[in-house]
C-alpha cells in the first residue's frame, strides 16, 4: 500500500520516500528529492529524436557512418550581439535557456527578437508572469509590430502542449520556466521536479516537432535551487543575462552551446525603447576613464574571437587590521593573490601589509592570464601614487618568477589597442614576431621590474 502511494525519489540514491523533504534520509544529500508522477499517469519517455520508447522491439545502436545528417539549420534573430553568442543564430529544433536575474531584461530582449523572426517564422509567445494586454503594451513600446506573433497567457503545461501542437509555430518562447506546472505532479510551480519536468516535455517539443523554443529563468540570489542552474545538463544552449542593477549596460554569455562555441559575449545598452546592442564595446568599457588618476591601467582581453578593451582599477591603502582586506571583483581572487606575492617579492614593493582592492570597470569578468600585467601595474601605480600614462595599455601572463610570458593573439590584441587611440603597449619581450600597427609603440619587458620602470 505505502509503495503505492510513493512519488517521491532521490535523484542521486534513487531511495523513495513518502513525502518531499529537504534532505535523503539515505544518502544525506540536499534538495535531490523529486517527484515522480503517479505511475498510472506516467508516460513512456520520449527519446531525443522524438520516437516514443514503446518498449516493443530492442533498441539497436547503429554505426556511426549509417547515421544520416542534414546540416544544422540556422536563422538569424535579428540581434546580431545575440545571434553572435548563440554561434551564428538560433539552431532549428534547439532549445535555448536564457537565464539572469529578475529584472535583468531577459522577457524585453526575447520580444524585440520577435519582430525580427516573425517576419519569416511563426513565434508563440507564452508567457505565466504577465498578462496578454501587458504583453502586447511591451510590444508596443518597444515597437515590435509582430505579423506572426501569438500570445498566450498560461501556466499549465499540458495547455501549452495543446496549443502548440494546434498552432505548430516554428519559434515558442516560455516567460518563464518558474511559473509553468505540471498538473500531474503535487509540488508547486517553481520546484525542482515541476522545472525539471516542464524542461523536459519541452525538449521533447523542439525535437519532436523542430521547433526552436526559448525558455527563461530566473536566477534566484542563491543561483541555484529551481534556477537555471539545475536545467543546464538538459538543454542545449544556456545563456546567462548579466548586468548590474545600477548600469544600464547588459552582457550575454554563453554557459554552454551544443552548436557553437562558450567564449563569445554580446554587449548591450537597457535604453527606453528596449535593449539596444553595443557594437562597440571597447569604446563603452573605456567612457569617462580618468587618464591622469593612480591606480588604473587599460589591457585587452579575448572575448571569444573578439578583443575588447579594458579597464582594471586597484586601490591599495594602509591597513589598519593584523589581517588586511583584499577584495577583488571581476578577476580571480586567488590569481590577485598571487601577483600580490609576486609584486611584493619579485617587484620590491611591500604591498603585503596594504588593503587591497582591485575591480574591472563595466561588470566584465576577465578570466585570462592576458591581464595579469595590467593588474600588477595598477596595483603598483596605486602603491607608488602615481598614475599610469593615459595613452598605455599592458598585456601579459606573470609568471611567479616575475617573468612575462608571451599571449595568444596578440596582433588582434594591438589592433583594438591602436584602433582606440592609445599609443603605448607594454608586451611580454618574447611575443614572437608581432605586427605592430603604425604609431603604436611597442615596449617590450622581461619581468615586472622593467614594466614598473618603463611606466614612471
Ligand atoms: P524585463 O525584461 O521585464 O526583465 P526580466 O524579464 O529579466 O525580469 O525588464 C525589466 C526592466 O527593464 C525594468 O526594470 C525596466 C527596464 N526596461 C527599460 O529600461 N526599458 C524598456 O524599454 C523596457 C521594456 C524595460
Ligand atoms: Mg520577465
Amino acid at each position: 500500500m505505502a509503495k503505492e502511494k510513493t512519488v517521491f525519489f532521490c535523484t542521486d540514491c534513487g531511495n523513495e520516500v513518502l513525502r518531499w523533504q529537504g534532505q535523503c534520509p539515505a544518502c544525506g544529500a540536499w534538495n535531490t528529492i523529486v517527484e515522480k508522477p503517479a505511475a498510472a499517469k506516467s508516460k513512456a519517455p520520449k527519446s531525443a529524436s522524438g520516437r516514443r520508447d514503446s518498449g516493443i522491439g530492442v533498441p539497436r545502436a547503429r554505426r556511426i557512418s549509417d547515421v544520416e545528417t542534414t546540416a544544422e539549420l540556422r536563422f538569424e534573430t535579428g540581434m546580431s550581439e545575440l545571434d553572435r553568442v548563440l554561434g551564428g543564430g538560433a539552431v532549428k529544433g534547439s532549445l535555448v535557456l536564457v537565464g539572469g536575474a529578475p529584472g535583468i531584461g531577459k522577457s524585453t530582449l526575447m520580444l524585440q527578437i520577435c519582430d525580427n523572426l516573425c517576419r519569416f517564422a511563426n513565434v508563440l509567445y507564452v508567457s505565466g508572469e504577465e498578462s496578454e494586454r501587458q504583453i502586447k503594451l511591451r510590444a508596443e513600446r518597444l515597437r515590435v509590430r509582430g505579423e506572426g506573433l501569438y500570445l498566450l497567457a498560461e501556466t499549465n503545461l499540458e495547455n501549452i502542449l495543446e496549443a502548440t501542437e494546434e498552432l505548430k509555430p516554428d519559434i515558442l518562447i516560455v516567460d518563464s520556466i518558474q511559473t509553468l506546472y505540471n498538473g500531474d505532479l503535487t509540488t508547486s510551480p517553481g520546484s525542482v521536479g515541476q522545472v525539471k519536468d516542464c524542461t523536459l516535455a519541452l525538449m521533447n517539443l523542439a525535437k519532436g516537432m523542430g521547433i526552436t523554443v526559448f525558455v527563461i529563468g530566473h536566477v534566484n540570489k542563491e543561483g541555484s535551487i529551481a534556477g537555471p542552474k539545475v536545467l543546464e545538463h538538459m538543454v542545449d544552449c544556456v545563456l546567462y543575462f548579466e548586468g548590474e542593477q545600477h548600469t544600464t549596460y547588459r552582457i550575454l554569455r554563453a554557459a554552454k552551446n551544443r552548436f557553437g562555441a562558450t567564449n563569445e559575449i554580446g554587449v548591450f545598452e537597457m535604453a527606453d525603447t528596449g535593449l539596444a546592442e553595443v557594437p562597440n564595446p571597447s569604446e563603452m568599457l573605456l567612457e569617462g576613464r580618468p587618464t591622469d588618476t593612480p591606480g588604473t591601467c587599460v589591457t585587452c582581453a579575448m572575448e571569444g574571437v573578439r578583443p575588447i578593451l579594458a579597464e582594471v582599477q586597484a586601490l591599495l591603502t594602509p591597513s589598519s587590521f593584523n589581517m588586511p582586506r583584499r577584495m577583488v571583483s571581476g578577476v580571480d581572487f586567488n590569481r590577485t593573490m598571487l601577483l600580490l606575492a609576486v609584486l611584493e617579492k619579485r617587484g620590491g614593493l611591500l604591498v603585503n601589509s596594504c588593503d587591497a582592492y582591485v575591480n574591472v570597470v563595466g561588470g566584465l569578468a576577465l578570466d585570462e592570464p592576458a591581464v595579469d600585467l595590467a593588474i600588477v601595474i595598477a596595483l603598483a601605480s596605486s602603491f607608488r601614487d602615481k598614475p599610469v600614462p593615459g595613452d598605455l595599455a599592458a598585456i601579459g601572463e606573470v609568471g611567479l618568477t616575475g617573468e612575462l610570458r608571451s599571449v595568444n593573439n596578440l596582433n588582434q590584441r594591438l589592433s583594438e589597442i591602436h584602433r582606440l587611440g592609445f599609443t603605448k603597449c607594454i608586451v611580454p619581450a618574447r611575443c614572437g614576431k608581432a605586427i605592430v600597427p603604425d604609431g603604436l609603440q611597442l615596449i617590450k619587458v622581461r619581468n615586472i621590474r622593467e614594466a614598473l620602470a618603463a611606466i614612471v
